[in-house]
């Protein structure tokens, strides 16, 4: 579904990647993982279209997103929970929910403000609320909402639970779960590689900009060396 391969991207003279690939297949989760600094972000913001690639390729259902605007790799079915939520501050969380709403793929069932509010039952209760007033659970809640009303094929979640309570977690572990047994695929950043490991088929692990190891929760299980190497376990 999602093919990245040999990506390289640059701030400016800097160079972020040297060479990222990996791959999500169909209604699969997969996750990036690697400290901070490595390249997760920029990697999920090539991949968007927000940071321009300097070269390789990103394929989304064949089609070559590298070169594209991200309001267009957005209509191809991307949806980003960016890191940090982005949350509108001065808008009502059903007016962040509505704000950039869209089926561009015209997929059966589309999100309402209603299936959203299924999801996640205590963001009703908060329906007129400002966006800043809003604690930062529900912001993430929220912020996975948004995305998921612009009918997404593949939902990218850039750290996931950052900062948040135990219990608030658990309940973002379980919509992803649900939201995948729906058939939607997921690209996930978070630190918590014991929830990670229970809702992925696979990891890609970055290090200073490049993949340098990838498997299934299994093989990373039986790996301490990747572990302790590439993410100081
Ligand atoms: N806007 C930017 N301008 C210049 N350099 C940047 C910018 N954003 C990130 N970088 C650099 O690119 C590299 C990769 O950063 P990136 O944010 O992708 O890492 P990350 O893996 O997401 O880290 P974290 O776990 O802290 O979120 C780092 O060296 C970082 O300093
Ligand atoms: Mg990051």
């Amino acid at each position: 579904m999602l093919e990245v391969r040999d990506l390289i991207t640059h701030y400016g003279s800097s160079q972020a990647l040297f060479g990222v690939s990996l791959n999500v297949e169909p209604g699969q989760v997969a996750t990036l993982l690697g400290r901070n600094g490595m390249g997760k972000t920029t990697t999920i913001s090539s991949i968007m279209g927000i940071v321009a690639a300097s070269s390789g390729s990103i394929r989304f259902e064949g089609q070559e997103l590298v070169g594209q605007k991200s309001f267009r790799t957005a209509n191809l079915g991307l949806g980003l929970v960016p890191e940090g939520r982005q949350i509108f501050p001065n808008l009502s969380l059903r007016e962040n929910l509505v704000a950039t709403a869209s089926n561009h793929l015209n997929l059966p069932n589309p999100w309402t403000v209603d299936r959203v509010f299924a999801l996640f039952p205590e963001l009703e209760t908060r329906l007129t609320s400002m966006g800043n007033l809003l604690s930062g659970g529900e912001q993430q809640m929220l912020a996975i909402g948004r995305a998921l009303m612009t009918n997404p094929r593949l939902l990218i979640l850039d750290e996931a639970t950052e900062g948040l309570a135990p219990l608030v977690r658990r309940k973002i572990w379980a919509a992803l779960s649900e939201i995948r047994a729906q058939g939607l695929a997921i690209l996930v950043v978070d630190k918590n590689l014991q929830d990670l490991k229970r809702i992925a088929d696979r990891h890609f692990i970055i290090q200073r900009g490049r993949v340098v190891w990838s498997g299934t929760s299994d093989e990373l299980d039986a790996n301490g060396e990747a572990q302790s190497r590439y993410l100081g376990l």
